[in-house]
C-alpha cells in the first residue's frame, strides 16, 4: 500500500481545532502555555492573535496566564494597549492594538526596550501595529463556529513549529 502523499504543506486538520465552549479554550490554552513560555529562552516570542471582536483572543491569553500560575486578575488591554505580566522568570506582554491610531504610538509604550529573551508578546489586532511589532512566530486565528470557536494556528519560525507540535499532542491528550 502506498502512503498518502504529505510532503507539501499541512492538511487543515493538522492545525485547526474546534473549541465547543469557553472551558475548552481554557483547557487547551492552559495545557500549552508552559511550552510557549519555554520557547522564549532562545529569544522573544511573538504571537499574533487574530479574530473578530469576541472571538476569544483575550480569553486565550487569560487562560494561558492563569494556567501557568499567574494568580492575579487578567484584564483586557483595550484601553491601556499593554498589560505586562510576570510569570516566574517569564514576562508576558499582552497587547490589544484595536485603539491604536498609528503604529508609531507603540514607541510611547517603550515596547522595543521590553522585547528580550524570556518575553512573550501576545498581540490582539497586530495589524494595527504593523512595522512596530516584531514579526510573529505564530498566528492564532479564532473564528466563530456555531456556539463555539474554531482555532487555527500557523507557525512562521522554527520555535513556532515546535510549539505547534506540542499543541497537537496536548489537544489530542485532552480530547480536542
Ligand atoms: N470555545 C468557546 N466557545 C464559546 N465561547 C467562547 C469560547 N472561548 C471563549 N468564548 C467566549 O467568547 C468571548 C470571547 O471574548 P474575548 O474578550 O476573549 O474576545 P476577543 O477576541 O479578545 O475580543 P476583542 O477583539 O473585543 O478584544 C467570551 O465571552 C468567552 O467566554
Ligand atoms: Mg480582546
Amino acid at each position: 500500500m502506498a502512503w498518502p502523499e504529505r510532503t507539501i504543506g499541512m492538511s487543515e486538520t493538522d492545525n485547526t481545532w474546534f473549541l465547543p465552549g469557553p472551558e475548552d479554550t481554557d483547557r487547551l490554552a492552559s495545557a500549552v502555555a508552559g511550552s510557549l513560555m519555554e520557547l522564549s529562552r532562545e529569544g522573544p516570542i511573538c504571537v499574533a492573535l487574530q479574530g473578530e471582536l469576541g472571538a476569544g483572543k483575550t480569553s486565550w491569553v487569560r487562560a494561558m496566564l492563569q494556567g501557568s500560575g499567574y494568580p492575579g486578575r487578567v484584564v483586557s488591554p483595550t484601553y491601556t494597549l499593554l498589560e505586562p505580566y510576570s510569570v516566574g522568570e517569564f514576562t508576558v506582554l499582552h497587547l490589544d492594538l484595536y485603539r491604536l491610531s498609528d503604529p508609531g504610538e507603540l514607541e510611547f509604550l517603550g515596547l522595543e526596550d521590553m522585547v528580550a529573551p524570556l518575553t512573550i508578546i501576545c498581540a490582539e489586532w497586530p495589524e494595527r501595529g504593523e512595522g512596530a511589532l516584531p514579526s510573529p512566530d505564530l498566528e492564532l486565528r479564532f473564528s466563530y463556529k456555531g456556539e463555539g470557536r474554531q482555532l487555527r494556528i500557523l507557525a512562521f519560525s522554527e520555535p513556532g513549529r515546535r510549539w505547534l507540535e506540542t499543541v497537537r499532542l496536548q489537544a489530542s491528550k485532552i480530547g480536542l
